[in-house]
């Protein structure tokens, strides 16, 4: 079957004011999703990852250039396209885990009844494997299981495109590599569009289909398709190989002049995770 065009990014640039500077976060990014596909968008802080999201859902408008979903304009926010944050106080702390979820479903599916909701709710926590904690409140939560919660609260609403800001960023490196092979056998069962962000090679490559390295000043620096066979295993040489190359093309340039109009952020140490079993020359 072929997949349709989902998400098309064209020449889409941001430009924001800060008092009397400019800064430009996204410069002329093009890329076109498929239905189903897997993408993350990577790049050193700064460079525009969080805004190209964030004009994805609709918070925010391009300067110029245009993003379609499905064929259509994309000019505000929708129940098709859901967001998940970093940020572990993203549920409402006063409703139990099932009322997250059923809260954000009463507000997208408003024509739903009560009971179907539930349903919708309990199936969604399910499916991220909080069936028994509905009636707990997030202080009651772990990190891990907050996520798990807003990623059920985001999948509720039947989005056809997920968008996830570093949702695994807060958290340790055993709960982020359990939550990343959960959050690909919940890609499987949906078949949702999945448009990710990380700081993390190795979570890019164990991740996604296709990879968009932003450069600081919100250029696209390079798109890397990843067609290695699922699951992805760290020990295997290509895996190290495309982890170099990510690696290289992340590298700052040795010398960037600044631009005096412009107020983009100097390049940062990447905080990078290099594959389990080490260097790329292991066979
Ligand atoms: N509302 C805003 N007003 C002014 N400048 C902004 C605004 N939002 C973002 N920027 C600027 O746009 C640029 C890109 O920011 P953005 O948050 O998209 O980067 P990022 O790649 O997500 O960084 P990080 O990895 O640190 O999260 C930065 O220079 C930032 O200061
Ligand atoms: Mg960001």
């Amino acid at each position: 079957m072929k997949a349709v065009e989902q998400v098309e990014f064209r020449q889409v640039t941001k430009v924001f004011t800060a008092g009397r500077r400019t800064i430009t976060a996204l410069d002329g990014v093009s890329f076109t999703v498929k239905q189903g596909e897997f993408w993350t968008i990577i790049g050193p802080s700064g460079s525009g990852k969080t805004t190209l999201l964030r004009c994805l859902a609709g918070f925010e408008t391009p300067t110029s250039g245009e993003i379609l979903m499905a064929g259509q304009k994309v000019t505000g926010p929708g129940r098709d396209r859901m967001m998940v944050f970093q940020d572990l106080a993203q549920l409402f702390p006063w409703r139990t885990v099932l009322g997250n979820v059923t809260f954000a479903l009463s507000l997208a599916h408003p024509e739903e009844t009560l009971r179907r909701r539930q349903e919708l709710a309990r199936y969604n926590l399910e499916l991220v494997g909080l069936e028994d904690y509905a009636n707990l409140y997030p202080h009651q939560l772990s990190g891990g299981m907050k996520q798990r919660v807003a990623i059920a609260r985001a999948l509720g609403v039947r989005p056809q495109v997920l968008l996830m800001d570093e949702p695994f960023g807060s958290l340790d490196a055993i709960t982020r590599t359990t939550l990343q092979s959960e959050l690909l056998r919940i890609w499987a069962e949906t078949k949702v569009t999945v448009v990710f962000v990380t700081h993390n090679i190795e979570e890019a490559l164990v991740a996604s289909d296709h990879i968009v390295v932003l450069a600081r000043g919100g250029k696209v620096h390079a798109l890397v398709t990843n067609t290695l066979p699922r699951p992805r295993q760290l020990d295997d040489p290509r895996f190290s190989r495309l982890w170099q190359h990510l690696h290289r093309l992340l590298e700052p340039a040795p010398h960037i002049p600044e631009p005096s109009s412009s107020g983009a952020r100097g390049p940062e140490a990447l905080p990078l995770a290099k594959p389990a079993t080490g260097s790329a020359s292991s066979p």
